[in-house]
């Protein structure tokens, strides 16, 4: 049978205009952003690949949704849509509404963890990490070796290492180890995703030690999506019941519906115990709001109903996972070195292995992403020293593809951009910090060029 080219499945209604800038401008907004690409005004962005999160395009169904938004202070039928909608999906038995996913962890983690517990992830993300370490608790990464090499092939580099899991558990018990959570697919490790196999092993072991297994379900939808495209004995599998399958392991999850909810806002924290559930809504109350609607408005409940099913639906997260995978294979066919194999919602580039020439201590990965954003106003996202300071493993610079945005000639643009700047990667120079904050220094950190006598004394 002929295959034809995967296209965007869906036609554009309305356009919001993107912003050109000359060379000079953009050398202008980097000095005043003093080199830091979050401090940059968005009209300064051509093409703004900073994050996946929040930055969807909405469907004419979620647009016809949000007008019979229900903005009842308690009882709302917009509520009602959204808890449907999510156990029909999720299936578990309470669903709290949020206003985006670290609210959903922060009280998971307060009405479950206590000073001195080890929370063991694939890996933690950072809001998940922090908010475990808000309350005394220790956030632990257990990722199988593979996910932890860039270039290595391997189609579920999620998953998570199941000996050191059952070692951990053997070692701590259900008294230091609350719960334990699984991120599909996970976002710090480069948009990989974990098997059924893995997650079927990873519940098997809770159950064994009776600890409750939680996803961080961000991107439930692509990790499903992969799993029926690589692992055996799905294929003929639809989403949703792939989907299904993975929750039926678990006890609950938190989500983050700027992702895979294609909404601009919000979340939920769902959970099968009753005690549990009662305790997060007390707390919910006190922060966010009442239950049925916890910090949103009526409207944000409905498109999140809508997003969720449309996020499952399979010509979506064919163009999705083939339009991420573009960009990565035609950078990649170059010799621009990725986190292999493309991930789901991002590329990231290897700065490392990219600016070979520039020590960690000079900000490859910044280096890269203001040098893309010089030749072609990208804004990209830098995952390495500046955001973990010596901690960092890698130097990576994640290009986040927003959902139902930019069409292929949009990432073409991005190809050549990024393939002109490798072409002439010897001339890009370090940076060197002159502020950092004392906590999460990326967001307001300043960086300046280094001159070549410093660059050659460090
Ligand atoms: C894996 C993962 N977990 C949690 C979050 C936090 O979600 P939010 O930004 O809605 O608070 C994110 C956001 O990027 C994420 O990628």
């Amino acid at each position: 049978m002929r295959t034809y080219t995967i296209i965007e499945p869906f036609r554009i209604k309305s356009v919001e205009p993107i912003h050109w800038t000359t060379r000079p401008q953009r050398e202008a907004h980097l000095r005043a952003a003093c080199y830091n690409l979050f401090q940059l005004p968005a009209d300064g962005v051509l093409i703004d690949l900073l994050t996946d999160s929040g930055t969807g395009a909405m469907s004419t169904r979620q647009w016809a949704a949000i007008m019979e938004g229900d903005e009842s202070y308690a009882g709302s039928r917009s509520f009602d849509h959204l808890r449907d909608s999510v156990r029909d999906i999720f299936g578990f038995r309470h669903v709290i509404p949020t206003h985006q996913g670290r609210a959903a962890e922060r009280i998971l983690f307060s009405v479950m963890c206590r000073n001195g517990d080890i929370v063991p992830n694939n890996t933690h993300f950072d809001t998940t990490r922090a908010n475990i370490e808000f309350v005394g608790a220790q956030a632990l990464d257990l990722l199988i070796p593979e996910g932890r090499e860039p270039s290595l092939q391997h189609p579920f580099k999620g998953n998570m290492d199941v000996e050191a899991l059952e070692r951990l558990l053997t070692r701590a018990g259900r008294e230091r180890v609350p719960l334990v959570m699984l991120t599909i697919t996970n976002n710090s490790g480069g948009g990989q995703p974990v098997s059924l196999e893995n997650v079927r092993a990873v519940s098997a072991v809770c159950r064994r030690h009776r600890i409750p297994l939680y996803f961080d379900a961000c991107r439930f939808a692509a990790n499903a999506y992969f799993i029926k495209l690589r692992e055996s004995g799905y294929a003929a599998k639809t989403p949703k019941e792939i989907a299904r399958e993975i929750f039926s392991y678990g006890d609950g999850c938190t989500m983050s519906a700027k992702k895979d909810g294609l909404a601009n806002i919000g979340g939920f924290l769902c959970t099968n115990n009753d005690a549990l559930a009662q305790q997060e809504k007390n707390l919910l109350i006190l922060t966010e709001g009442y239950p049925t609607y916890g910090g949103l408005a009526g409207r944000d409940l409905e498109a999140i109903a809508v997003g969720l099913q449309e996020a499952l639906q399979e010509d979506y997260l064919c163009y999705r996972i083939a339009s991420t995978a573009y960009l990565g294979n035609h950078i990649a066919a170059a010799g621009v070195p990725i986190v292999q194999p493309p991930g789901g919602h991002a590329i990231y580039i290897d700065a490392r292995a990219f600016l070979p020439h520039l020590p960690a201590q000079q900000f490859p990965g910044v280096a890269l992403a203001c040098e893309l954003y010089l030749e072609g106003g990208i804004r990209s996202v830098e995952i390495g020293t500046l955001m973990f300071g010596e901690a960092a493993k890698m130097d990576l610079v994640r290009l986040a593809i927003p959902r139902r945005v930019y069409t292929q000639s949009h990432i073409d643009y991005v190809v050549e951009v990024i393939l002109e700047v490798w072409r002439r990667r010897q001339e890009v120079r370090g940076l060197q910090m002159t502020y950092e904050a004392p906590f999460l220094r990326h967001f307001t950190a300043r960086l300046a060029p280094i001159n070549e006598s410093v660059a050659q004394s460090l």
